[in-house]
C-alpha cells in the first residue's frame, strides 16, 4: 500500500498540462488547453484541459476527470500504479506501507514484467557498448549498417552474448524468477536448463507510447542460417502485439509537430529514418495495421502515409487493413520505395532531402492507389473492370463522415476519371453502398429493438397527447443538436440534413429563444461559407449562455445514450448508427406542431365562418389535418418514444 502522505504529495505535484500534454497535442484556448480527444476517434478538438481547475473533459463522448484518472484511463493502469506511475515521472519517493508477502508476490506479479524488461534492456544496452563481445560482435553489426552512436543510444539498442545463458545467468543472479523470465520470452527452460533466447542476437526494445519497454524484437546477425530473422516476445500482460507501434516513443513528438505519421515495416527502417532526421515514423513490425494502433496514431494525427517496398508483397502489405483507416477518417497517402529499397536502404543511400522529394513526388492517395493497381490486374477484361468498380464505390463509401464529404467527392470525380465511368453512376454507387450499410444496421438494430405497439391506433378517436406540452425545450433543443452533429449527413430526397431541415421545418416554431439565435446563427454561417459549422463554433461562441448551452446539450445526449442500449439494447456510436432515427424525432415534432397551430387557425375560422361552402371546405381541411396527424404521431411513437426512452 502507498502511504496516504505520498499520495498527496504526488497529487500536489502532478500538473494537468504537463501531464496530458506527454500523451496529446495541446494547443492553448484562452484560459484552457484543447486538443483531439485520446478517447474517442475525432478531427476537432472537443477535449478541454483546465489547468486552474486540474480537470479534463471531452465534450465529443463525455469522458472527464483528473490527472490521476487521465494517467489511469489513458495507460490502462490501476490507481496504485498511477500513482506510482506519477511518482516515477516526478522522481517522487513513494513511502509504501508494510506488505504481506502474499501482496509482495501479487505486486511483483503485476509489475514484474515492467521491471524486467527494463533490466534486460540496460543489460542488452550495457553489453553492446561496454563489453568486448559487445563491441566486436554487436556494435560492429550496427556500425556496420551505418548507425550512429546517438541513435543507438536512443533506441537503447542492445545485444546478448552468445553464451548459452550469460543473460539469463545475471537475470537470476539480480532475483528475477525463472518462471517470469520465461514468460517474458527471454528465457526458454528446455529439460530443466535455461538458455538466453535472444543469444548472439542484436535487440530492439520495444517501447509505449510514454517509453515504458513492453517487449523486444531481436534480429540474428548472420544471415545464412535456418533460424528466423527476428524473435519477438510472445504476448503477454504487457506486450499486446496489436497495441504496439515500434518508434512511438521516439517519435510522438514530430509526429505532433508535423502532423503527419509515416508507417514503414520494420525497426531499422525507423531508426534509419530517425538517423536522417525523419523522426515521424513509426513501424507495425511486419504486421496489418489493428485498430488499436491507428487509434494510438489518432491521437497525435490523421495524416497517415505508408512508405513500403515497391515489391507485389510490399504492394499487398501496404493495402492490407487500410479500409479501416479510411472510415477512421485518416487522410491515407500511400509511397512505394524503388524495388529493392526499403525505408532504411533509401534513406542511408540518398540523404533526408532526396527522401522528402521522393516522398512528395510519389505520395499517392489510397483509392487512387487501389485503382491503379486494379486497373493494371483487370487490364481490358470487362467483368472483372465492372467488379473494380463495384470494389472501388466500396471504399469510397467508407469515407462516409460529414466532415469527410469534400474528401469523398474529390475521390469520386478521380475514380469516375480514371475508371472511365460517369460521375453520376458511381455517385449512385456509392450511395448504394452507404444505404446498404445503414439498412443492415437498421436491421440489426430493429432485431435487438421491441417498440411498444402504439396505441392510439386501435380506438377511433384517441386521445392524442398534445406534444407542444410535452418536452418543449427539449424536441427544440435537440433539433438543434441533430443539426451541429449531422448537418452534413446525407437524407434520403435531400441533398444533406441541414437541407431537409430547412426546408421542412418552420423557424418560427421554434420558442426558445437561445435555441432560435443557435439556429439562425447555423443557417447564416452556412449561407457566408457554404459549409455547417460544427460543433467547436459554438463551443467558442463569444457568448457564455451559447457556450454553457452546448455542454449541457452534450451532457444530455451523453446521459441518454446509455440508456438507448440498456432499455433497447441498441447499440450507439455516439449516436452515429442511428443519426436518421434521431433527426426524424424533432422534425416530426415540428411537423406535429405545426399541424396543431393549422388546426387551431381552422377550427378559429370555422367557428366564424358563415358561408356554408366554406364551411364544408374548411371542414374537409380539417379532416385531412386529423389524417395527416395520425401518420405523424404513427411516427413519433416510432421514434420519439425510445429516443426519449419513456414508456
Ligand atoms: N519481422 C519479424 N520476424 C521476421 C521477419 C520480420 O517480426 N522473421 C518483422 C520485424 O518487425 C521487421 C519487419 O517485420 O522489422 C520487417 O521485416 P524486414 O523488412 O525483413 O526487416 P527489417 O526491419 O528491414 O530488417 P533488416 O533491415 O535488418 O533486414
Ligand atoms: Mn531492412
Amino acid at each position: 500500500m502507498i502511504a496516504p502522505a505520498s499520495i498527496q504529495e504526488v497529487m500536489s505535484r502532478a500538473d494537468i498540462i504537463d501531464i496530458v500534454g506527454q500523451f496529446v497535442r495541446l494547443k492553448k484556448r484562452g484560459a484552457s488547453y484543447i486538443a483531439n480527444c485520446p478517447f474517442h476517434q475525432e478531427k476537432t478538438p472537443s477535449f478541454h484541459v483546465s489547468p486552474s481547475k486540474g480537470i479534463y473533459k471531452c465534450f465529443g463522448c463525455g469522458k472527464a476527470g483528473n490527472v490521476v484518472t487521465f494517467v489511469q484511463e489513458h495507460e490502462k493502469l490501476s490507481y496504485p500504479d498511477t500513482i506510482r506511475w506519477l511518482a516515477d515521472y516526478y522522481k517522487i519517493k513513494l513511502e509504501e506501507t508494510e506488505r504481506s508477502p502474499e501482496q509482495q508476490q501479487q505486486q511483483l506479479a503485476e509489475e514484474g514484467l515492467r521491471i524486467l524488461n527494463e533490466y534486460a534492456t540496460t543489460f542488452f544496452h550495457d553489453t553492446l557498448l561496454n563489453t568486448e563481445e559487445g563491441q566486436t560482435i554487436g556494435l560492429s553489426y550496427f556500425k556496420q549498417r551505418g548507425f550512429r552512436k546517438d541513435i543507438i543510444e536512443r533506441f537503447r539498442l542492445g545485444y546478448d552474448p552468445e553464451g548459452n545463458d550469460i543473460f539469463y545467468r545475471a537475470a537470476i543472479q539480480k532475483g528475477y524468477n525463472a518462471d517470469l523470465l520465461e514468460k517474458a520470452g527471454l528465457v526458454k527452460n528446455r529439460n530443466g536448463i535455461h538458455h538466453d533466447v535472444y543469444r548472439g542476437r542484436v535487440i530492439f526494445p520495444i517501447q509505449s507510447m510514454t517509453g515504458r519497454i513492453l517487449g523486444f524484437g531481436a534480429r540474428i546477425l548472420k544471415s545464412n542460417e535456418k533460424a528466423p530473422k527476428y524473435i519477438n516476445t510472445p504476448e503477454n500482460e504487457l506486450y499486446v502485439k496489436s497495441r504496439v507501434l515500434y518508434g512511438m516513443y521516439q517519435s510522438r513528438q514530430a509526429i505532433g509537430k508535423q502532423d503527419e505519421c509515416f508507417l514503414v515495416e520494420g525497426y531499422t527502417d525507423v531508426i534509419s529514418l530517425h538517423q536522417g532526421g525523419v523522426e515521424n515514423v513509426v513501424s507495425s513490425s511486419g504486421t496489418s495495421l489493428t485498430e488499436d494502433q491507428l487509434r494510438l496514431i489518432s491521437q497525435l494525427t490523421r495524416n497517415l502515409t505508408i512508405l513500403y517496398d515497391g515489391d507485389p508483397a510490399g504492394v499487398k502489405a501496404a493495402l492490407r487493413g487500410l479500409d479501416m483507416a479510411l472510415s477512421q477518417s485518416f487522410n491515407v497517402q500511400l509511397v512505394l520505395l524503388p524495388e529493392g529499397e526499403d525505408p532504411d536502404s533509401y534513406i542511408q543511400k540518398s540523404g533526408a532531402a532526396r527522401f522528402h522529394e521522393y516522398v512528395k513526388g510519389h505520395k499517392q492517395d489510397i483509392i487512387g492507389f487501389r485503382l491503379e493497381v486494379g486497373l493494371r490486374d483487370a487490364g481490358t477484361d470487362p467483368v472483372r473492370r465492372s467488379k473494380l468498380v463495384n470494389e472501388i464505390a466500396e471504399s469510397i463509401s467508407r469515407i462516409n463522415k460529414a466532415e469527410d464529404f469534400a474528401l469523398q467527392g474529390h475521390y469520386i470525380r478521380e475514380a469516375s476519371r480514371k475508371l472511365d465511368v460517369e460521375e453520376a453512376g458511381l455517385v449512385n454507387l456509392v450511395n448504394k453502398h452507404i444505404r446498404e450499410r445503414i439498412e443492415q444496421e437498421k436491421r440489426q438494430q430493429r432485431k435487438e429493438d421491441v417498440l411498444p405497439e402504439p396505441a392510439l391506433l386501435s380506438s377511433e378517436e384517441p386521445a392524442f397527447p398534445d406534444l407542444r406540452q410535452q418536452d418543449n425545450d427539449e424536441q427544440e433543443w435537440e433539433l438543434i443538436r441533430v443539426l451541429i452533429e449531422y448537418g452534413e449527413k446525407p437524407y434520403e430526397g435531400y441533398t444533406d440534413v441541414a437541407i431537409l431541415v430547412q426546408q421542412r421545418i418552420d423557424p418560427d416554431l421554434i420558442e426558445n429563444m437561445l435555441a432560435r439565435q443557435v439556429f439562425d446563427l447555423y443557417y447564416n454561417y452556412k449561407l457566408k461559407y457554404n459549409a455547417s459549422p460544427g460543433l467547436p463554433y459554438f463551443m467558442n461562441y463569444p457568448e457564455a449562455v451559447i457556450q454553457q448551452q452546448m455542454i449541457s446539450l452534450l451532457q444530455a445526449k451523453n446521459d441518454m445514450s446509455p440508456k438507448w442500449s440498456e432499455n433497447y439494447g441498441i447499440q450507439t456510436l455516439n449516436g452515429e448508427l442511428n443519426y436518421i432515427n434521431e433527426v426524424d424525432s424533432p422534425l416530426a415534432y415540428f411537423e406535429h406542431k405545426k399541424i396543431k397551430s393549422l388546426q387551431d387557425e381552422l377550427s378559429k375560422r370555422f367557428k366564424e365562418e358563415k358561408d356554408p361552402i366554406k364551411v364544408d371546405f374548411l371542414l374537409k381541411k380539417y379532416i385531412d389535418l386529423k389524417a395527416a396527424e395520425k401518420d405523424i404521431l404513427k411516427k413519433v411513437n416510432t421514434v420519439i418514444v425510445p429516443l426519449n426512452s419513456k414508456k
